[in-house]
């Protein structure tokens, strides 16, 4: 099996961590359009648009499943994507993250809380997914500053406390689950996890998406190597670079990196 995995940039590196660990792909194709982060700031129009692009790329890598990393570019290029290439299964971050919630908060009336880019935050369809599998309680906040800390590789101390406290300063509640749907946000597991004095269970879009890939292809056996090769539209040395600095990849069995 050959999988492409698609980000805005870098932060997709979260989710390739927990693809890898699967060990269910031969090849993997990571593409970060590094050239036009972030696209959770942009217009829906050109998310679109990139995305696209993004698809065209990966038709001609002849990559058998795609994997949309970036939560921005899976609430609003998914089904122009699946429209554009029926034939190959297109996977967002999005529906996964849900069945994570389901799986892990039995009770309705939980209070959740979703963190996302500005362009997902207004997409709703966080909100909405959680809404028509019967969730009332849901606050959403959009956290884009978050992004270029992670970006800089800043994870915890005192920038991120403030810029934590200043998303969270009219929150009056410990959430009982928070949705990390931005792929830079399992980064800051550690500092969100800690503001909340560990009292919320965080969701983290790789780990929901390696769960589900499990459901999907349950016939799919184990690969005992795995090459990987990263492709970007600005610096791609820049990308590999951050993917020493954010994964241990020594620590990857059998995996050789083009
Ligand atoms: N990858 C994006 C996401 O998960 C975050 C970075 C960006 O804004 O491009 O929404």
């Amino acid at each position: 099996m050959k999988l492409g995995i698609f980000d805005s940039g870098a932060g997709g590196l979260s989710v390739l961590d927990s693809l890898l660990k699967m060990q269910l792909f031969q090849e993997v194709v990571y593409y970060g359009d590094t050239a036009r982060l972030p696209y959770g700031t942009k217009h829906p129009t050109s998310i679109i648009d990139f995305s696209l692009q993004a698809l065209d790329f990966f038709i001609q890598q002849k990559v058998d499943i795609i994997v949309i990393a970036c939560n921005t570019a899976s609430a609003y290029a998914l089904d122009e994507m699946q429209k554009k290439c029926p034939s190959i299964p297109i996977i967002g971050v999005i529906k996964s993250g849900i069945l994570a919630i389901t799986n892990k908060l039995k009770n309705l009336d939980s209070k959740i809380l979703i963190l996302a880019t500005k362009a997902t935050i207004n997409s709703r369809v966080y909100q909405k997914g959680l809404q028509e599998l019967g969730y009332t309680n849901l606050t959403s906040i959009a956290t884009s500053l978050l992004v270029p800390l992670v970006e800089e590789n800043i994870f915890q101390g005192p920038i991120v406390n403030e810029v934590l406290k200043y998303y969270f300063k009219n929150l009056d509640f410990i959430p009982d689950a928070i949705v990390l749907g931005c792929t830079h946000f399992p980064l800051l597991s550690q500092a969100i996890s800690s503001f909340f004095d560990h009292k919320s269970l965080l969701v983290h879009s790789g780990e929901a998406i390696a769960q589900y890939l499990y459901t999907i292809l349950p016939h799919v056996s184990k690969s005992s190597n795995t090459t990987l090769k990263f492709f970007a539209s600005s610096d791609v040395a820049g990308l590999k670079n951050t993917a020493q600095k954010w994964l241990d990849l020594s620590s990857y069995k059998n995996l050789t990196i083009l």
